[in-house]
């Protein structure tokens, strides 16, 4: 259905301690959206996906996927319903090898496939998608850091998301790389049709890929538009973007 709402997270706040890492912010993802969700460190961009994947409850605060309620819900169920994580700092199983990894994200994740042989080739065609076919049977240890977030996205393929949260999946990646993920997350989206939020520092990723950027400050959704309206907002321009606005 076109317009349809995939993700409504309503009136979000989230404490710790004496600390609002959130604070009543509103976000909802249209399906076949790519959403960018910026804002300087301790923003509380992680947070907001903690809560919106199940790892933390909110404080206050609703959150619908698909129209129905997965406030409060394991994060292992929100994960089989389709709404799918990547994490900022990357925890493969680091003494399995690449493709087990990916088959264990196939084994467990939503339609909990049982047959080894086809979770292996379903966990090769992921492979070969994200760029990492070659080193299927390397330890996840012994790769580097763009293979490590090639990685994250092969295991959050795996598990078949409808809706993918992807946390800073360019982060320390050089130009050069970030070009490359850059197109394996254009890829996702536009091949495989998934819905997209995502958070990024790296401008021109996030200017590159979305249609729509929320910004978050302290807490505070301040913003939400286009990559020109953001761009162009003169209280973004002063809490985060400041003089990177032309990089
Ligand atoms: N489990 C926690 N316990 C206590 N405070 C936390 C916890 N998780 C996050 N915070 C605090 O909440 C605020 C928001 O953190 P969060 O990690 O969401 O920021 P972020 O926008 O993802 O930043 P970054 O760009 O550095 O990743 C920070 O002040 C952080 O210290
Ligand atoms: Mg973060």
């Amino acid at each position: 259905m076109k317009d349809m709402k995939m993700l409504e997270a309503r009136n979000i706040s989230k404490r710790f301690g004496g600390l609002m890492a959130l604070e009543d912010v509103n976000i909802s993802v249209a399906q076949g959206e790519i959403v960018g969700l910026i804002g300087a460190n301790g923003a509380g961009k992680t947070t907001l996906f903690n809560v919106i994947s199940g790892t933390y409850a909110p404080t206050s605060g609703r959150i619908l996927f698909k129209g129905r309620e997965i406030t409060g819900m394991r994060p292992h169920e929100i994960c089989r319903r389709g709404l799918v994580r990547t994490f900022q700092v990357v925890k493969p199983f680091r003494n399995m090898t690449v493709l087990r990894n990916v088959m264990a994200g196939k084994l467990f994740g939503k339609d909990r496939v049982k047959n080894l042989e086809y979770a292996r080739e379903e966990a090769l065609k992921i492979l070969e998608f994200v760029g990492l076919a070659q080193k299927a049977h390397v330890l996840a240890r012994g790769l580097g850091l763009a293979d490590h977030k090639r990685l994250e996205l092969a295991r959050s393929l795996a598990a078949d998301p409808e809706l993918l949260l992807l946390d800073e999946a360019l982060a320390g990646l050089t130009p050069t790389e970030t070009v490359e993920a850059m197109e394996i997350v254009r890829k996702i989206h536009e091949k495989l049709q998934i819905t997209i939020l995502m958070v990024e520092h790296v401008m021109k990723a996030v200017t590159g890929l979305c249609s729509r950027i929320v910004v978050l400050h302290y807490g505070r959704k301040i913003a939400e538009g286009t990559p020109k309206e953001i761009a162009e907002n003169p209280e973004v321009v002063e809490a985060y973007l400041g003089e990177s606005i032309e990089a």
